[in-house]
């Protein structure tokens, strides 16, 4: 069985006094027990995003890290400081790191072994523009950025990955996959994961994001290979988060 995930991207938003806010709202509160939480915050808010939700099931994650471990790179963060400032997953290769900052599935795939090296779980994102939607290359392109990943991973290392599929075209435009749309692009990833091994492709979870919010949440999740949401902009309030939390219960 695969347990959802429901993991909010603050990306560059938020607060100090957010992150208490959460803090205070998710200690308040029982999430379902079959229900995975994880909230990926700005570097700055880490420690205290660990603290704050540190009695609660929430885990916290961070948007990127570099794909060095140390050293002259100014500007840059490592996974070991990720860690030890209380992160337990990564987000690496979400559509606007590779739209706005050049990372190609190269970088993506450097950054996916850093984080692995550092023991934390990597959450790929994939998704295809409206562009290449139109141009019927949507499996083309999100199994391609899976396979630069997954062949080039070893047989230990794969299953430590979750996917997330973000179509770009419904990132923050309000316009979401309808379920079904969802739910051909999830199965098509799971049967490419079923080449490399069934079990792989059995307990991988694949995510969706892309203006998932409290109301359309439920019905995306029901899909049979949606196994959690990443949600960007309803991750900011605290009670449409928690509603979509609970909704996957
Ligand atoms: P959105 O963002 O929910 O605001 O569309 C999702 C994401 O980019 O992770």
């Amino acid at each position: 069985m695969r347990m959802p995930l429901i993991a909010g991207n603050w990306k560059m938003n938020g607060s100090l006094s957010l992150v208490e806010e959460f803090g205070r709202a998710f200690a308040g509160v029982s999430l379902p027990v079959n229900v995975e939480v994880a909230l990926m915050v700005p570097f700055p808010y880490l420690g205290a995003a660990a603290q704050a939700l540190g009695e609660t099931a929430v885990m916290v994650g961070a948007q990127t890290l570099s794909d060095r471990p140390a050293g002259a790179f100014t500007g840059e963060v490592s996974g070991a400081m990720l860690r030890e400032c209380g992160a337990r997953l990564v987000l690496v290769g979400h559509s606007e790191r590779r739209a706005l900052f050049g990372e190609d599935d190269a970088a993506v795939l450097a950054r996916v072994q850093a984080a692995l090296h550092e023991g934390l779980t990597p959450v790929l994102c994939v998704g295809e523009t409206l562009e290449e939607r139109e141009a019927g290359r949507t499996e083309a392109v999100v199994l391609g950025q899976l396979e630069a990943v997954v062949e080039a991973l070893d047989a230990t290392q794969r299953p430590r990955l979750i996917v997330a599929y973000e179509p770009v075209w419904a990132i923050g435009t309000g316009r979401t996959a309808t379920p079904e749309q969802a739910q051909a692009v999830h199965a098509a990833l799971r049967a490419r994961l079923a080449r490399h091994d069934e079990a792989l492709a059995a307990g991988m979870r694949l995510l969706y994001g892309g203006s998932m919010k409290a109301d359309n949440a439920a019905e995306l999740l029901a899909q049979p290979d949606i196994d959690g949401g990443l949600v960007g902009g309803a991750s900011l309030k605290v009670d449409d988060f928690l509603a979509i939390c609970q909704s996957a219960g």
